[in-house]
């Protein structure tokens, strides 16, 4: 079936979907948008009220539809399954969100779709192996969000730190979604300055503790909003619109999103997140940014703990 680039499909309709589908709306990226939920009710709903933003953005077609909807589209964003709840880690989700995912991939399968895969469902970069495995698509077409998200916390937090637009700021989580995260400081830049050197101008010399504060803030930013409002998705669904952005504009944007690894840093049948160019065919190049030992050892742990747990779903 042929793509069409301007159509989009949201599989799950729940907090993170629904919201995804708000901000695809208003991004104007798309003139189609389907919705599928488990609950049809669900994605009916979400469909009337988020077509009753239209007339304020720009025209397009939002429907509550089934699988036979998303053949042509050019991305299909899976948000379906339980979510963390308080104390809860994204690995405990596995479960769970395995099974779903298999079954909604089985369905697409079934359907000649040759777009892209999103995953965004967590644990995410367990999941887009189950998806990349259960379809038998070429790796380049089914991404996880991975540590966009993440990366976007960590952006907006060393902005703040630093009273500097965090779009200035060039740094990445790289690693799992998850517990197990890392922060590529030594590839950080801030207006190209390094940034304990950007720090010390802004009068901050205590390195060590702010790196250890601002790091553990993103990594536990899940826990702390699930504790108080017993979900995360806004920021989420920003995260989702800036990859199909780069995805439908061919952006070749350098973005974390988890793909499969082939012997970047020693690492294979793996996914998680290394940044890389993303384009209209996906992931088209992974880039092993530079990291040093310290990282390079926390990469390696957090991609044995992934592949741990994988094992058993694979
Ligand atoms: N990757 C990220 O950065 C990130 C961020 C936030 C949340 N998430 C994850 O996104 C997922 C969704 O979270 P949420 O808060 O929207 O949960 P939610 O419970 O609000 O919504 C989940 C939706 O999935 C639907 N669903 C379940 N099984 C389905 C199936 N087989 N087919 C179609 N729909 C099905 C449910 O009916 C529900 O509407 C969770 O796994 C959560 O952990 C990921």
């Amino acid at each position: 079936m042929k793509v069409n680039s301007r159509k989009v499909a949201v599989i799950g309709c729940g907090f993170v979907g629904s919201s995804s589908a708000f901000a695809l709306m208003q991004s104007g990226l798309f003139s189609e948008m389907v919705l599928i939920d488990a609950d049809t009710k669900r994605a009916e709903g979400e469909a009337m009220d988020i077509s009753h933003g239209i007339s304020f953005a720009r025209p397009m077609q939002i429907y509550a539809g089934n699988y036979n909807d998303i053949t042509d589209a050019a991305i299909i964003v899976i948000t379906a399954g339980a979510n963390q709840k308080p104390d809860e880690t994204r690995l405990d989700l596995i479960k769970k969100n395995a099974a779903i995912m298999k079954s909604i991939v089985g369905e697409i399968k079934k359907r000649d779709f040759g777009g892209i895969l999103l995953i965004v469902s967590n644990p995410v970069d367990i999941l887009t192996l189950i998806a990349l495995k259960e379809s038998g698509y070429p790796s380049n077409r089914v991404i996880g969000s991975g540590t966009v998200l993440d990366t976007g916390r960590f952006k907006y937090l060393l902005g703040e730190h630093l009273d500097v637009d965090s779009r200035s700021v060039h740094a990445f989580i790289i690693g799992e979604h998850g517990d197990s995260e890392l922060a590529a400081w030594s590839n950080a830049r801030i207006g190209g300055l390094k940034v304990n050197d950007f720090c010390e101008l802004r009068g901050h010399f205590n390195h060590e503790q702010s790196m250890k504060k601002i790091f553990e803030n993103v990594r536990n930013s899940a826990y702390e909003i699930i504790e108080r409002k017993h979900a995360t998705y806004y920021g989420i669904a920003m995260a989702v619109k800036r990859i199909c952005e780069a995805i439908v504009r061919n952006e070749k944007s350098i973005l974390p999103v988890s793909s499969l690894m082939t012997g970047e840093y020693g690492l294979n049948d793996v996914v998680l997140s290394i940044p890389a160019v993303v384009d209209e065919t996906g992931v088209q190049k992974v880039i092993p940014i530079e990291l040093n030992d310290e990282e390079l050892t926390k990469l390696k742990d957090s991609a044995n703990i992934l592949k741990d747990i994988a094992k058993d779903y694979i």
